[in-house]
């Protein structure tokens, strides 16, 4: 693809110049602009708008309007393509699905998130396809919110360190794919969980929590961001110049290139009342540092009609479109692009051993009485709950062509994913075990009084009843959220008659997000949290459940008990007042419930008892900036199957006239215990590790005493505490 008059042998910044010195101001437009390629005439838009980027276009289509481009336009600039290729590049057949985002994040593993990242690039640059909307960014603070499985949980930390490596994956594979750190910003915040709602937020509480994840990405190269759907602080964001200019290109320096969230800006005029016409939203869109916006095809229209009133200087178009020529040029999209070859990518079987992998580590364990994993003198298993045998529902969202929010296909995916049914079919074939499966219909209309006198039945006559528990992909997702967070349908009066039979049961709990679950944890034998676990993910629960593989993931995220105790995530200041009541015993709590999670973050377990050796402080100072203070302990594993331990560290400190948490996770260790022996664990400890926000919010170096919590989940019971003084 070639464009007349630029010499390649020049730096990109040259080429961008010498583009943009050929453009017309409409050409200028379409490329600060991205429509879909579905519903209506949307080959028109090439000549009726010179447009720059289409989204969620698939498979040939891709190569048919990058032709069609290059035939109609006069510049031939090439288009870039955008997709949500969220947990994989899954919006097309046979490309690898692996876990949402949730669930990788139990996995605590930084470096498997890259790979997945990695795997995802080439196969979307494969379909040739630029740009992917992704990583998300958000938190998971409540679970009522529909899109919390597309997030890493409800820490700061974990959600920085594991949005990074995903975004590194896409940008430094084979075939490098543009990342999207979104949604930009606090748009997991929503009032009342509900999707796009107003958020309103402190600015210590985003400094502190919810933006530290969007500056290491804009500081580490993440080459463009997305604005969420909603206002920040009664602003909404793509308008938000504290948000777009003062903070993301002023503070932070941020150069690269900012796309609205899907028609931002004209809801700005029909829904958020922040704009009395579209007009106006796109002149606030304009002064605010957007460059490309995402359906919103009046754009080109006003954009023109405000720069010939003198509204908005072409100056400020210039600015956007050198961000976008550059991204274009940086992705080689000028070159003869040399994409992967789809069908050798594909055959690749590595990439569905990666899935497996990702979605093993990620199961994680958090009940287990002894009947896991399950002995070999089990004969007969009985296996209940749609979940179990639901191939949407095991991918998730975003797993479909084309990707909207709890779109239903039935045919993606199918050849390529093993659903929990099928996969302990194999298991029990191989043992001479007997499976019974009643499975559909769980979230569906009331059942009849027979259905479960069946159940009952069935259940009485097995040696293990296996619960597949969880919600429908039409239960969540974007616009989807839920008000109430207990088992959907018919789940729990199925439950109530598996724990009545006295059976050995296990809970499977495949489901988007946390729900209030407490009958079903106290009444199982044992239970797993999978999330949604991609397309090996039934092979997964099943390997953990007969022991061929030793369950290592952690929760990210805090389960409540009942959907009024929300917010419950770990790392809140704790109130004065509840516990002084003796009605509490020196508890935070309500009167009618405990205050604490149901699960809390960081809990998970393993087939293996790690004993946690004393944790010591190598000098109980941190003085010198340049010397550490390590924190040493040993574990050790006295089972006979080696285990993955994470050893987290979380640390409370006293910021003169500010209240904080009672801890807040500081490092985490992932660390592989042989069966039999111990491993040493160090953190090392320095003061850049103690910034912090003062009271006048400005980063200070932290000085005073540290109290520091090490174990194995933020669990009070799990931790040891080490006083350490930063002077
Ligand atoms: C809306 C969603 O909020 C966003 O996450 C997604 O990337 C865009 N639409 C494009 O599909």
């Amino acid at each position: 693809m070639k464009v007349q008059n630029l010499d390649s042998s020049e730096p990109f910044s040259v080429r961008v110049e010498a583009l943009l010195a050929q453009m017309t101001l409409e050409e200028k437009l379409g490329q600060m602009m991205q429509l879909a390629a579905r519903d209506g005439d949307f080959d028109s838009y090439i000549e009726r708008y010179h447009l720059g980027s289409y989204l969620h276009a698939v498979g040939d289509e891709v190569v048919r309007l990058q032709n069609l481009n290059q035939d109609r336009s006069r510049l031939k600039i090439p288009l870039i393509f955008g997709i949500d290729a969220i947990h994989g590049h899954c919006l097309e057949d046979q490309t690898t699905v692996f876990p949402v985002q949730l669930a990788m994040a139990c996995t605590w593993n930084t470096d498997l998130i890259k790979q997945m990242g990695q795997v995802t690039a080439n196969e979307a640059r494969a379909s040739n396809l630029h740009w992917t909307f992704s990583p998300v960014l958000c938190m998971g603070r409540d679970p009522r919110w529909g899109r919390t499985s597309e997030t890493f949980g409800e820490d700061t930390l974990l959600v920085s360190t594991f949005a990074a490596a995903l975004c590194e994956g896409y940008q430094t594979a084979e075939y490098p794919l543009a990342a999207c750190a979104k949604h930009y910003a606090a748009y997991g915040e929503a009032s009342g969980g509900r999707d796009s709602a107003d958020v309103h937020v402190s600015e210590r509480v985003l400094r502190n929590l919810l933006l530290p994840p969007f500056e290491h990405l804009a500081q580490s190269g993440c080459k463009t961001f997305m604005a969420g759907y909603q206002s920040l602080n009664g602003e909404p964001c793509s308008s938000n110049i504290w948000l777009m200019n003062d903070v993301l290109r002023k503070e932070w320096g941020y150069q690269g290139v900012v796309v609205t969230d899907w028609n931002n800006c004209g809801q700005m005029a029909t829904l958020q009342n922040a704009a009395v016409d579209l007009k106006e939203a796109v002149f606030q869109c304009l002064q605010a540092s957007n460059d490309v916006f995402m359906a919103t095809p009046d754009f080109f229209d006003l954009a023109k009609e405000l720069i010939a009133e003198g509204r908005i200087a072409e100056s400020r178009i210039d600015e956007s479109v050198r961000r976008i020529l550059k991204l274009k040029f940086e992705l080689g999209l000028f070159d003869e692009l040399k994409a992967p070859d789809r069908k050798t990518l594909l055959a690749d079987k590595n990439r569905w051993d990666l899935a497996l992998q990702a979605a093993q580590e990620s199961v994680t364990l958090v009940k287990n009485t002894g009947v896991l994993p399950l002995s070999s003198a089990t004969r007969r298993i009985l296996l209940v709950g749609e979940n179990a045998d639901c191939l949407r529902n095991q991918l998730g969202d975003w797993s479909f062509i084309p990707g909207m929010a709890a779109y239903e296909d039935t045919t993606s995916h199918r050849a390529d994913t093993v659903t929990l049914y099928r996969a302990l079919l194999d298991y029990c074939k191989r043992d001479g075990i007997e499976l019974v499966y009643l499975g559909a219909d769980f979230v569906g209309p009331e059942r009849e009084q027979s259905d479960y006198q069946y159940i009952q039945q069935q259940a009485a006559e097995a040696d293990v009843i296996l619960f597949c528990a969880g919600d429908a992909l039409k239960q969540y997702g974007e616009f989807h959220d839920r008000a109430d967070l207990n088992l959907p349908g018919n789940q729990n009066p199925a439950f109530e008659i598996l724990q009545g039979s006295g059976k050995p049961l296990v809970s499977v709990l495949l489901m988007s997000k946390p729900h209030c679950v407490s009958r079903v944890l106290d009444k199982s034998d044992a239970a797993l949290v999978v999330f949604n676990p991609g397309a090996k993910g039934g092979v997964a629960i099943a390997d953990c459940l007969f022991g061929s593989f030793n369950p290592c993931g952690r929760l990210p995220i805090s389960f409540p008990r009942h959907v009024g105790q929300l917010p419950v995530y770990y790392n809140q200041s704790p109130g004065w007042h509840a516990r002084l009541s003796a009605h509490y015993g020196g508890q935070d709590a309500y009167v009618d419930l405990p205050s604490s999670p149901l699960l809390a973050f960081g809990e998970g377990i393993s087939y293996s008892n790690i004993e946690y050796g004393e944790a010591r402080l190598s000098c109980k100072h941190l003085s010198a900036p340049e010397k550490a203070v390590e924190l040493s302990l040993s574990l050790t594993n006295n089972s006979d199957c080696d285990a993955i331990e994470i050893v987290q560290l979380y640390c409370q400190l006293w910021i003169p006239g500010v209240t904080g948490p009672a801890k807040q996770l500081l490092k985490f260790e992932r660390i592989c215990v042989a069966a039999g022996e111990s491993s040493q664990v160090v953190f090392h400890l320095i003061c850049e590790d103690f910034i912090v926000l003062n009271r006048a919010l400005k980063k200070w170096r932290y000085q005073g005493k540290v109290e520091l919590m090490v174990g194995k989940s933020s669990k009070r019971e799990d931790l040891q505490m080490l006083a350490l003084t930063i002077v």
